[in-house]
């Protein structure tokens, strides 16, 4: 059996790493159109920082796993071709802002269809719209030269958080195949599931129809993006009432209904993927007629919004009401720890408004790269997973400046504001940093990580998220 994946991204290239890893019998061959990104899966610099994936990929990587932009020699040679293309928010036209862009996917079929002599298995690994199988099913069918070729789409939405892939893909909580209720649907259905059969309990490998596997990976989302925006609302409650969010979190989440995952406030939620889903369910309600739960969904967005522009507002008014010109050292540029992956992170948001009002950001990272702030705080909303956007907003750039590490940051500033909860974080010696900062030297902790109390002898001024002053 051979498999080619369409997309060598964060979902493509790690779960066909895992694939090959686990069943040595298949031949797997990722292919991109993204030649930079295809070379770097082929060295030892790896596209994406990702614990424990490069010794999958050694392993696997010129035994049965091969990285290529080959794209039509390989695709059409597979037995099962996984889409795994970029699926971002539409940034212009109809549903501009809302509505998920499919262009990529689109033409991924139509790649597909055109270097097809042979029936395949089409498998949506993108996040997609429901029915959206539907359109892709006329796009094959109907871009197909070759008489009798015949396509079975499979829905297998991925689950897997950066930051901990491997650990998700080996011993994920479940694999979903959503099918067609027909004899071929059912045998392509099979087909896949004893793929994952090679490490997963079958018990573990779910089945569904097709619309029912597109629409829980929007509503999975959905309701982990729901928990944190909750959380963070009462967060704001916390602030003014004294209570402190992690205490009420800890007496919520020991409920065994409600359970403890989840439900750690902080600066907002970011990531590539909760909002463009949440945004792009609330657009299939829309489309279908279905306002009020349009509305419902787009709150947990709303509410993330607010919670960023609430993080920024607390920062300037603590520090007088004014931050102009005063240097502000950001720990933290990924959406979370582990990965150095920036997008939609919420510390864009956060340092735009804090270099609005006239502060100049010092950021530091362990795996951003210059490039790449830079990038993220000069691409207008929407645009950033599109290749030639085009840049604006330079009169942010002047005011940031990227550290080589956490006391070049603090150097001279006035606050330290935390967006990631990188581990490293916790470890520094505050009182070296505190020493070097301007007076009073504040600590704005949007993650939550830090010994507050600690810091507070230290002679900081603390500012926890959720938590008293
Ligand atoms: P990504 O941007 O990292 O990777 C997508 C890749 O597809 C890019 O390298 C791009 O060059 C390539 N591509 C686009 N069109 C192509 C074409 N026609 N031919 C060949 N290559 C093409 O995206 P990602 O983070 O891997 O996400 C992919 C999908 O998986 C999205 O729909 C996303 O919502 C979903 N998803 C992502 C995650 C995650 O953690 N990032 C988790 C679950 C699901
Ligand atoms: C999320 C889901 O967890 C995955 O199941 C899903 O496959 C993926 O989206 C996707 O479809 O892309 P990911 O975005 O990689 O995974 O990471 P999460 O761990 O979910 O974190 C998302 C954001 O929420 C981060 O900014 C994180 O810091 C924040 N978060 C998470 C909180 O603020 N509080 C929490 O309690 C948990």
């Amino acid at each position: 059996m051979k498999i080619a994946c369409i997309g060598a991204g964060y979902v493509g290239g790690p779960t066909m790493a895992m694939v090959a890893l686990k069943c040595p019998d298949i031949e797997v061959v990722v292919v991109d159109i993204n030649e930079e990104r295809i070379n770097a899966w082929n060295s030892d610099k790896l596209p994406i920082y990702e614990p424990g994936l490069f010794e999958v990929v050694k392993e696997a990587r010129g035994r049965n796993l091969f990285f290529s932009t080959d794209t039509k020699k390989h695709i059409g040679e597979a037995d099962i071709v996984f889409v795994s293309v970029n699926t971002p928010t539409k940034s212009t036209g109809i549903g501009a802002g809302k509505a998920a862009d499919l262009t990529y996917w689109e033409g991924a079929a139509r790649l597909i269809a055109s270097v097809s002599t042979s029936s395949k298995i089409v498998v949506e690994k993108s996040t997609v719209p429901v029915k959206t199988a539907e359109a892709i099913g006329k796009v094959l069918q109907r871009n197909c030269a070759t008489p009798g070729v015949e396509f079975e789409i499979l829905s297998n939405p991925e689950f897997l958080a950066e930051g901990t892939a491997i650990e998700d893909l080996r011993h994920p909580d479940r694999v979903l195949i959503g099918g067609a209720d027909t004899v071929s649907g059912r045998k392509a259905i099979e087909t896949l599931a004893s793929v994952y059969a090679h490490w997963i309990p079958r018990e573990r490998i779910l089945t569904a129809n097709l619309w029912s596997a597109e629409l829980a990976k929007l509503t999975a989302n959905a309701f982990l993006a729901q928990r944190i925006s909750s959380i963070n609302a009462i967060s704001a409650l916390c602030e003014a009432t004294g209570a402190d969010v992690q205490q009420v979190a800890h007496a919520i989440g020991t409920d065994s209904r409600i359970g403890p995952k989840f439900l750690n406030a902080s600066v907002g939620f970011g990531g590539s993927c909760f909002q463009k889903d949440i945004l792009n369910l609330s657009y299939v309600c829309e489309s279908v007629g279905l306002k009020e739960v349009a509305e419902y969904w787009y709150q947990v967005v709303s509410m993330n919004d607010y919670q960023k522009q609430r993080f920024v507002e607390r920062i300037i008014s603590a520090m007088f009401n004014t931050v102009s010109k005063k240097k502000i050292a950001i720990y933290g540029f990924a959406f979370k720890k582990d990965t150095g992956d920036t997008r939609e992170t919420p510390a864009i948001d956060v340092c735009k408004g804090l270099i609005r009002d006239g502060a100049k950001c010092s950021i530091y990272d362990p795996e951003v790269t210059p490039e790449q702030i830079f990038r993220d705080l000069s691409a207008p909303k929407f645009e950033w997973d599109r290749p030639n956007y085009s840049r604006s907003a330079s009169h942010m750039l002047e005011n940031v400046q990227v550290a080589p590490d956490a006391t070049a940051a603090a150097e001279g500033a006035h606050a330290i504001c935390i967006l990631t909860e990188w581990d490293a974080f916790k470890a520094y010696d505050y009182q070296a940093l505190y020493d070097k900062m301007h007076k009073p030297a504040f600590i704005f902790d949007g993650r939550n990580i830090l010994d507050h109390a600690k810091l507070r002898e230290t002679g900081f001024i603390v500012y926890a998220l959720g938590k008293p002053l």
